[in-house]
């Protein structure tokens, strides 16, 4: 049997958001500037208004500056591109992050696309994926970044590490994936459609499981002494009929194989939040080619 160590998001998180509260005292007291970050919640999805919310709750509580627009579920795809230009125009908006999924009559892609790259904070604009890939100066996706950092904060350095992801979407799975590999990983990124999950996940040092189904990864499908980063959040209802968080991973098989895993909830999501103000603060001195804390 294994030790399995738990890995602390929410300290993490805390010690995060207090680095960037004293960097953004610095940069009003140096400079004069507080980073704004606007937040767009198109129609009212019940996940989304508690992420929009939490968001603009931590990036007030760490001194920068919030705005939500919200617009109706019906809102057409020329109304959100208009608030997107007004926002990119906007000189005291660093950070824009349109809350996704969106409603079907909005292309996601047309809407990224139309973010200016450097006010980009969810890192999802292809000028920041293709940076990401090839080693540039990119935003980076919040919640791949947080497991980064859970990641190096456990393991010190990731250097020849087989790591495999569980997952391809864009605003997780593919970016932790390029992380990873710059992190010199071996990295094998796996999905739905992927042949022998269970087989691919066992070769895994460093396992990140980011497929939103709950606790689909067993304790079998862990490498004895592996590092688990669990994305997932999902309800499942309980026995007394409120429901309960799991993960992606089955949390309670994980003990005593997985040599360090993230609990749900208070594992990743705490930092994804955390992150989304570094990349808030960063971009409000990129912007204005000040030089960039060390966060
Ligand atoms: N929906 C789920 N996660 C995210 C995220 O990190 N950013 C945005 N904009 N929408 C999301």
């Amino acid at each position: 049997m294994v030790e399995t160590r738990l890995i602390d998001g929410k300290a993490a998180a805390q010690a995060l958001r207090a680095r960037v509260a004293a960097a953004a005292a610095a940069l009003k007291a140096q400079h004069a500037i507080v980073p704004g970050l606007a937040a767009v919640l198109v129609g009212a999805d019940p996940s989304s208004e508690i992420y929009v919310r939490g968001k603009a709750k931590a990036t007030r509580a760490a001194g920068l500056d919030s705005v939500e627009h919200r617009l109706p579920a019906a809102a057409g795809e020329a109304e959100l591109l208009r608030l997107v230009a007004a926002l990119n125009a906007d000189p005291a908006v660093d950070g824009i992050l349109v809350q996704l999924p969106l409603p079907a009559q909005i292309d996601p892609h047309r809407v990224i696309e139309a973010i200016d790259p450097a006010k980009d904070v969810d890192g999802f604009h292809p000028q920041n994926v293709g940076r990401l890939w090839s080693g540039g100066r990119a935003m980076v996706p919040c919640t791949p970044y947080g497991c980064l950092m859970l990641l190096r904060q456990t393991l010190g350095s990731l250097t020849g590490a087989e790591a495999v992801v569980l997952g391809r979407s864009n605003i997780v799975g593919k970016p932790m994936a390029a992380l990873l590999l710059a992190e010199n990983c071996s990295v094998g990124l796996a999905h739905s459609k992927s042949r022998d999950l269970p087989a691919i996940a066992r070769r895994a040092d460093i396992l990140v499981a980011a497929v939103g189904r709950p606790e689909l990864v067993r304790g079998g499908w862990i490498k004895p002494g592996a590092t688990v980063i669990d994305v997932g959040v999902n309800r499942l209802p309980g026995a007394d009929g409120k429901s309960r968080l799991v993960g992606d991973v089955a949390f309670a098989e994980a003990q005593g194989v997985a040599g360090a895993i993230t609990p749900v909830p208070g594992g990743v999501g705490p930092m994804t939040i955390a992150c989304l103000l570094r990349n808030t603060l960063i971009a409000a001195c990129r912007r204005r080619g000040i030089a960039e804390p060390a966060l």
